[in-house]
């Protein structure tokens, strides 16, 4: 087994193993007393599943009008198994209405992650402007015996809206070489050399390849930078695309994530700032993580969106602990969409992240102070579904806990020019060891605060702070929802502009 893969395969299988049986009893029952869609931790405004086990986005594409969100999905299971793209669809990237099963399973695999286009010159010959999903093919009874042909690249069409789906009989059109890690094909148009592009992961690097009609693919290059320090858990799911400065520089991105090793345990997620040219991406300055805390994986990008915008969704969950999180009838859900924006930072760039749902539709104000004295304490606010935002004065020891009456709180501080959450008296914790063990901790080079966004769901907390250049992601299990806010700071801190909004829920989808 290749080393890089054997420690998050293993964990996954063990999971699997172990949680088979409770699974496969919950994934059949019937939603929990809170209702459709309004189950213990089921988030109010976050994509899920209405029931079974959900991991990476996948073929995140625009058309017509539509987002299209597919997803790794196992339908009759709360843990991971043979996989199936799900599908669902938004207009506004906010509410989102659940479409049927998009690819299943068939005798070549199992149906991993990967990505979609629109064919709007039929270079493939499926029909003008279709539809196109490039997604590995994975053969477990092959990687069961240690043999290293598992992986390969596949192509399905739709040319009704993603309704309904013919695999190319063509298939696979990218064969392994000869490595036992060889997925997650992200495939984007590259207008300069007029030529398809895919980054796919292979091992410990992202090899990239070219084509005019995406069933015949040249190798291009391989991106392995040399980085000090330990490797990281095994490339995953990549993405390559461009972003421009507000003043007009344009860089490209290429993310990478990792199953594992992450520096607050477990995947995560980063990208290399560089220059590419259709063959060769050349990074400029060491890789980022895009989001410091332990429950962002899996992020890549929408193809195809108007103005060009590069909006991001990431599974939020962790493989050190996913298939043991306690919520029912489902299993994790999709970060919010966040757009991503290129920033001069530091004598850099830097990705600052904004929410791309338009949640100011869902948004009821319930609590504002221009200038709230601190320590500031507030009590018996609905924390559960809320977007608590305020600005800082370039805040240097801020503290933030949202707790609830049981005594759990969640629990964001800076301490030494880093900002840290501590979940270990948040709630549920037990459920698996490596959830909570101790404080995550996000570097920050030195900057203080100026504003701070908590987008609190439930069962998650998304962090952004100065305008989305830093951020945090984490899920929470509190007993009880969380009702209490507290916000100090050094002294001679203050705040400014605190507003604490609800946010309705999407759920059921109304159009
Ligand atoms: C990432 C990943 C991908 C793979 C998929 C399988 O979380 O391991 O590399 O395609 O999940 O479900």
């Amino acid at each position: 087994m290749h080393l890089l893969t054997s420690t998050p395969r293993l964990a996954r299988l063990l999971g699997l193993a172990a949680a088979f049986i409770a699974s496969n009893v919950q994934a059949g029952a019937s939603p929990a007393v809170g209702g459709y869609y309004n189950e213990a931790y089921r988030p109010a405004y976050h994509f899920t599943p209405a029931k079974a086990w959900m991991n990476d986005p996948n073929g995140m594409v625009y058309h017509n009008g539509l987002y299209h969100l597919f997803y790794q999905y196992h339908p009759n299971s709360m843990v991971w198994g043979p996989m199936h793209w799900g599908h669902a669809v938004s207009r506004d990237l906010t509410h989102w209405q659940h479409r049927p099963i998009a690819l299943q399973p068939d005798k070549l695999g199992w149906i991993f992650s990967g990505s979609a286009v629109i064919d709007k010159t039929n270079s493939a010959g499926f029909g003008k402007d279709a539809m196109v999903a490039i997604f590995t093919y994975h053969n477990d009874e092959i990687w069961k015996q240690g043999r290293k042909n598992t992986e390969s690249q596949a192509l399905a069409y739709s040319t009704d809206e993603g309704v309904t789906w013919t695999k190319y009989v063509g298939n696979p059109v990218l064969n392994n070489s000869g490595e036992q890690d060889f997925r997650d094909p992200k495939v984007f148009w590259h207008e300069p050399s007029a030529r398809w592009n895919m980054v796919l992961a292979v091992g410990d690097r992202i090899r990239i390849f070219s084509s005019a009609d995406l069933k015949q693919w040249q190798f291009e290059s391989d991106f392995k930078p040399e980085e000090p320090g330990p490797a990281l858990g095994v490339w995953e799911c990549p993405d390559l695309f461009a972003l421009t400065t507000d003043d007009g520089r344009t860089r490209w991105v290429m993310i990478v994530n990792h199953g594992d090793k992450a520096p607050n345990g477990g995947s995560g997620t980063r990208y290399f700032i560089g220059d590419y040219d259709g063959r060769t991406f050349r990074a400029s300055q060491a890789a980022q993580w895009l989001d410091s805390g332990s429950d962002f994986y899996a992020g890549v990008t929408f193809e195809n969106t108007p103005n060009q915008a590069r909006v991001l969704m990431a599974w939020m969950s962790n493989w050190q602990y996913a298939a043991k999180v306690p919520t029912s009838p489902w299993r994790s859900a999709m970060t919010l969409p966040r757009t991503l924006h290129l920033v001069a930072h530091q004598g850099g760039y830097r990705i600052s992240q904004r929410v791309a749902a338009d949640i100011k539709t869902l948004a009821t104000l319930r609590y504002r102070a221009l200038k709230p004295e601190l320590p500031f304490e507030r009590k018996k606010l609905d924390l559960s579904r809320a977007d608590v935002r305020f600005d800082v004065n370039k805040a240097a020891g801020l503290d933030v806990r949202i707790g609830n009456s049981r005594g759990e709180f969640f629990h964001i501080y800076q301490k030494d020019g880093k900002l840290y959450t501590d979940r270990r008296q948040s709630g549920q914790t037990a459920f698996s060891a490596s959830f909570a063990q101790s404080p995550q901790v996000m570097p920050m080079a030195g900057e203080r605060i100026a504003n701070v966004r908590l987008l609190i769901d439930r069962s998650s907390v998304e962090i952004l702070i100065n305008d989305g250049l830093y951020s945090m992601t984490n899920l929470v299990f509190p007993s009880q929802p969380y009702t209490d806010l507290r916000i100090t700071g050094a002294s001679g801190e203050q705040i400014r502009n605190l507003r604490v909004d609800t946010l309705s829920r999407i759920w059921p989808y109304t159009p």
